[in-house]
């Protein structure tokens, strides 16, 4: 089975180099040259956690390999991953499918009547209808695949985690595949047989329906986060702790303990720009959900009142240098998009002497961001620490969640430590003399 994959960013690239694993014949394009130029020569564009392994084993093995041009590849392949972005639209707050219409614009015109028949898989998060809409497309300019139609698509959205990437895609809970066909299924099921060892479910339904669990499950995702976080807020103002208050409803089956650790607001690539686009299906097609648009105000308005809290704890800020622990969405990626430190950190700038910033992966993506625009940038933990009058924990990177307390008071004029993540206990923090404020667990 010969796999080509549109799109080879942290989507793409992960699911070629994992069917690849599988055992398949992946090429991976993307209209990046200087992307393809690295792969080619094994430097892996991203931070993902064993990627480059996977990447270089599966390119030795010949099974993986990466390309500009999907021409040379497309008449052999069996299916056509589309894993390009699918961002909001400035305009609409919808998806925007400019990239997902100029992949099938290449494929419309490559489809071969004389060739095997194609497979286009959406993995991109599209809305629903999106599929029937490209086959429409795809049909309407080329009028003699109506007679003989040797293409089909389906709908296969993608649930892994950055910083767990190839974890999820390898043992996922389910996946999920919209079919048309039963050639759109047989194929689908061959490309995930090897996860029948694991007996992952595999899930079959219409393609709108496909295309709908992917925004209902991050709508959720999304809401329980902002559920502990709105809790977190009530824990404080009553003397509640809301990491046992997580813990002893997440212990309730029904609810399930994942998704329940307050913080800065969600953000990434995927939360935010896909509460948004459900918002807008549900106004689209006449059913409002006012609980996505509400999660989707709270969660801004809640970076905004991380900055009031770091404000609230720093007297004289304006006097102040900060040290800023951690600016990726989360742990374990190098992916700054809708990160809360890109609203936390320009709103600490208008009013701190100095920001001192140090994430151990993320800076690079970073550096070039206007958000960070007057920053002083760290090498490590310490230098960013060292004669700072307060640390803000943005993201809890594995580093940050042991540091020697009293080395960390050392370098403190004022010994406060503003943890967004909770990753520290009261107990340490009391014992080594550090003011510190957290998340919904009252201050010490
Ligand atoms: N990142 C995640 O954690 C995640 C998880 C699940 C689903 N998704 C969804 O997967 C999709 C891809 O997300 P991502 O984070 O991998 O995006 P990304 O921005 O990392 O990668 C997209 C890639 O597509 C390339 N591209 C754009 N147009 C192209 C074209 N015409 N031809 C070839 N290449 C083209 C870009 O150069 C880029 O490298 C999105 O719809 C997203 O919502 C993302």
């Amino acid at each position: 089975m010969n796999i080509t994959i549109i799109g080879t960013g942290y989507v793409g690239l992960v699911s070629g180099a994992c069917f690849s694993e599988f055992g398949f014949n992946v090429t991976c394009i993307d209209k990046d040259k200087n992307k393809i130029d690295s792969l080619q020569n094994g430097i892996i564009p991203i931070y993902e956690p064993s990627l480059e392994d996977l990447v270089k084993k599966n390119m030795i093995a010949k099974r993986l390999s990466f390309s500009t041009s999907l021409i040379n590849v497309f008449k052999d392949s069996d299916a056509i991953f589309i894993a390009v972005g699918t961002p909001t639209n400035p305009n609409s707050n919808n998806a925007d499918l400019k990239y997902v219409y100029n992949v099938i614009r290449e494929i419309a015109d490559l489809i071969d009547i004389k060739d095997s028949p194609k497979l286009i898989v959406t993995k991109s998060t599209v809305p629903v209808g999106t599929g029937k809409d490209l086959e429409s497309y795809i049909l309407n300019y080329r009028k003699e695949l109506k007679i003989v139609k040797n293409f089909d698509i389906a709908s296969n959205p993608e649930f892994l985690r950055e910083g767990s990437a190839i974890e999820d895609f390898m043992r996922p809970d389910r996946v999920i595949c919209g079919v048309e066909s039963e050639f759109a299924k047989s194929i689908l099921n061959t490309l995930y047989r090897p996860l029948n060892l694991r007996e992952t479910p595999i899930l079959f339904s219409k393609r709108e329906t496909a295309e709908f669990i992917k925004y209902a499950s991050n709508g959720f995702l999304a809401t329980k986060i902002t559920f502990i976080n709105e809790m977190a807020d009530i824990c404080e103002k009553v003397g509640a702790d809301v990491q046992d208050v997580a813990k002893g409803i997440g212990l309730d089956g029904r609810i399930g303990s994942k998704f329940l650790h307050p913080g800065p607001g969600f953000g990434g690539s995927c939360f935010p720009k896909d509460t948004r686009a459900l918002a807008e299906i549900g106004k689209e097609f006449g059913a409002r959900t006012s609980l996505i648009e509400t999660v989707i105000k709270v969660n801004e308005a809640r970076k905004i009142n991380m900055v009031k809290k770091i404000k609230k704890a720093i007297n004289f800020i304006e006097n102040k240098t900060i040290a800023v622990l951690g600016i990726t969405f989360k742990p374990n990626t190098d992916d700054m998009r809708e990160s809360p430190a890109l609203v936390i950190v320009p709103e600490l700038l208008k009013v701190a002497k100095y920001i001192n910033v140090y994430d151990p992966i993320g800076m690079n993506n970073a550096k070039n961001m206007s958000e960070f625009k007057g920053v002083r940038w760290k090498e490590n933990t310490f230098s960013c620490i060292e004669n700072t009058d307060a640390i803000v924990i943005i993201t809890e990177w594995n580093e940050f969640r042991a540091l020697d307390l009293n080395k960390v008071k050392e370098c403190l004029n004022e010994p406060i430590i503003i943890d967004l993540r909770n990753i520290y206990k009261h107990d340490s923090m009391k014992e080594a003399g550090i003011k510190y404020i957290s998340v919904g667990r009252g201050d010490i």
